[in-house]
């Protein structure tokens, strides 16, 4: 008992510890840029779009990413028999729609002594118009890569590079580098997982280490929102773990505005494995076994909210305010409380989903206690307002600021309830489609985030059959597929405006 009372206190430790205001970042090493050579990037997994007939199938992204200001999607690239398929539509696609795209090479699949195979496939698309150049150089990056032959990549490429691969410092030769990616957008332990209160490296910490590795040379800044993988021993490798994420996507955009880099690249647009993807549902894909804490929980608000962030960063300005097109509500929040427990037997669990004995996923995700169970709001406003949030019968009200500003308020069971009120007049309120719940959807552990918007969006994103190819699977407990505005879904659809409950605090 002792020791589960100080583990849970080190939980709350660490999240106190990582939630230290955004003003603590340091930018006395930061190299300044001039505003109007700022990029923004956002990861793609092409791993995933082996189901793409032709170039339309990449034309709503193209054309999405782009009116979010994002610049170039770095087109993640493994080994695969689809992969120069789906290049060429991809090359294709942004070409028609005025995007840019580059590869990343992924070195789970490639090797480091594959440099004359990997300037090889840099020739191949180099010349499409689409392909992205800075300072007239082809841009090439990677996931991982440290130790790459790039003299034999440059010689089979036949140009010279601007190369930024996600070499790690002290690993990684940066002399081989134009520019560097790094990937670690969440506080970690230093080793790929959650921190602990004894190791934490925080975003920020890693930003520094980039950034004195690269010694003067531009820098892409990593940005994500999310991180919850639970794949288990269906798959060859057990990839069970979250990154405290909760409001990081916030406050790592206030961070981007101080830090000011030249490039900024989204963790990701489409990893729905990881939970950090912040493209569409519907987005075709296949099912990497993910669906079962992908589906329902659409992520397009947090690209809306990112969108006056995107535009402050390349005017240069650290308020984004000037930037807020609409007002807006962006809100977020786990489908469970964090103490549910999805592998119980135990006889006092009522629902048949609380029984999910013998799935065969690997339990609870580790790091899940250095989340918070809360309710995540960003109001993006024009001015001040007030507020409203009702989570199951806990009600909050926050007086916000004009500008972008977030809050969080504490998690209750039931359905979620937001407004904005100005003078005693309700601008915006609905109640999200999703209800939190005591017990497991599917029968899994699901510390993904289902992400809403007011006004709401006037169709649901939903992942299409492809998508959802594998949800039941190994499943234990009966799982509906995509239930959001559906009559078997509790909550109310759409926009009501029940805002009396709320009270101030
Ligand atoms: C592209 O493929 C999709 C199926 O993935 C199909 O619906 C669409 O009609 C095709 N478009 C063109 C222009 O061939
Ligand atoms: C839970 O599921 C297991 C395996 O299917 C079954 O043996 C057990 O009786 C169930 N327990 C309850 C409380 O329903
Ligand atoms: C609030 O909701 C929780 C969870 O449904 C319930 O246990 C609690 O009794 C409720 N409290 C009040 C004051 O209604």
């Amino acid at each position: 008992m002792l020791a589960r009372v100080l583990f849970v206190l080190v939980g709350l430790l660490a999240a106190l510890t990582m939630t230290s205001p955004v003003s603590t970042v340091s930018t006395s090493t930061v190299t300044t840029s001039t505003a109007g050579d700022k990029l923004v990037f956002c990861h793609f997994m092409i791993g995933i779009t082996s189901n793409r007939q032709n170039s339309s199938d990449y034309d709503d992204d193209m054309q999405r990413a782009k009116a979010f200001g994002i610049d170039a999607f770095a087109l993640n690239i493994g080994t695969d028999s689809y992969t120069d398929t789906q290049l060429q539509y991809a090359y294709t696609s942004a070409a028609k729609n005025g995007m840019k795209v580059f590869i990343s090479f992924d070195f789970n699949w490639w090797s480091t002594g594959q440099g004359s195979a990997i300037g090889a496939k840099i020739k191949q698309y180099a010349s499409y118009s689409s392909q992205l150049k800075v300072d007239g150089k082809v841009f090439v990056s990677s996931f991982s890569g440290d130790g790459l032959d790039v003299a034999a990549m440059t010689a089979a490429a036949g140009q010279s590079l601007f190369f930024a691969p996600n070499f790690h410092p002290g690993e990684g030769n940066f002399n081989d580098a134009q520019s560097a990616l790094n990937w670690m957008a969440w506080p970690s332990n230093g080793d790929n997982k959650a921190p602990t209160v004894k190791n934490l490296v925080t975003v920020p910490d890693s930003d520094k280490a980039y950034i004195d590795a690269l010694g003067g040379k531009p820098y892409i800044a990593p940005v994500s929102a999310w991180f919850f993988t639970h794949f288990g021993s269906e798959v060859s490798y057990s990839k069970n773990w979250v990154f405290p994420s909760d409001l990081l996507w916030y406050r790592r955009w206030r961070q981007i505005l101080a830090l000011k880099p030249r490039f900024v690249e989204i963790i990701t647009w489409n990893d729905y494995g990881e939970s950090h993807y912040i493209g569409p549902l519907s987005s075709p894909h296949t099912d990497d076994g993910s669906s079962k804490w992908v589906m329902d929980m659409p992520h397009d608000g947090w690209l809306e909210m990112a969108k006056p962030f995107i535009a402050a960063y390349k005017a240069g300005s650290t308020v984004a305010l000037p930037y807020i097109e609409e007002e807006k509500l962006v809100y977020w929040y786990r489908p469970t409380p964090r103490d549910v427990n999805c592998d119980a037997t135990d006889t006092t669990m009522t629902s048949s989903a609380n029984n999910a004995s013998g799935n065969f996923f690997s339990g609870k995700p580790d790091g899940w206690e250095t989340m918070k169970d809360e309710v995540f709001v960003v109001a993006l406003l024009k001015s001040p307002a007030e507020v409203h949030v009702q989570s199951g019968n806990k009600t909050r009200l926050f007086r916000a600021p004009a500008g972008i500003s977030s809050w969080s308020a504490p998690m209750g069971v039931g359905q979620q309830k937001f407004a904005i009120t100005r003078r005693g007049k309700t601008v915006l309120s609905g109640t999200s489609l999703k209800d939190i719940v005591d017990y497991c959807v599917c029968g899994i552990y699901n510390f993904n985030a289902y992400v809403g918007t007011l006004p709401a969006p006037s169709t649901i994103d939903r992942l299409q059959p492809a998508g959802l190819a594998l949800l039941s699977q190994g499943l234990k407990v009966a799982c509906p597929t995509n239930t959001l505005g559906t009559s078997s879904a509790s909550s109310s659809s759409g926009m009501s405006t029940s805002t009396s409950t709320c009270t101030s605090t």
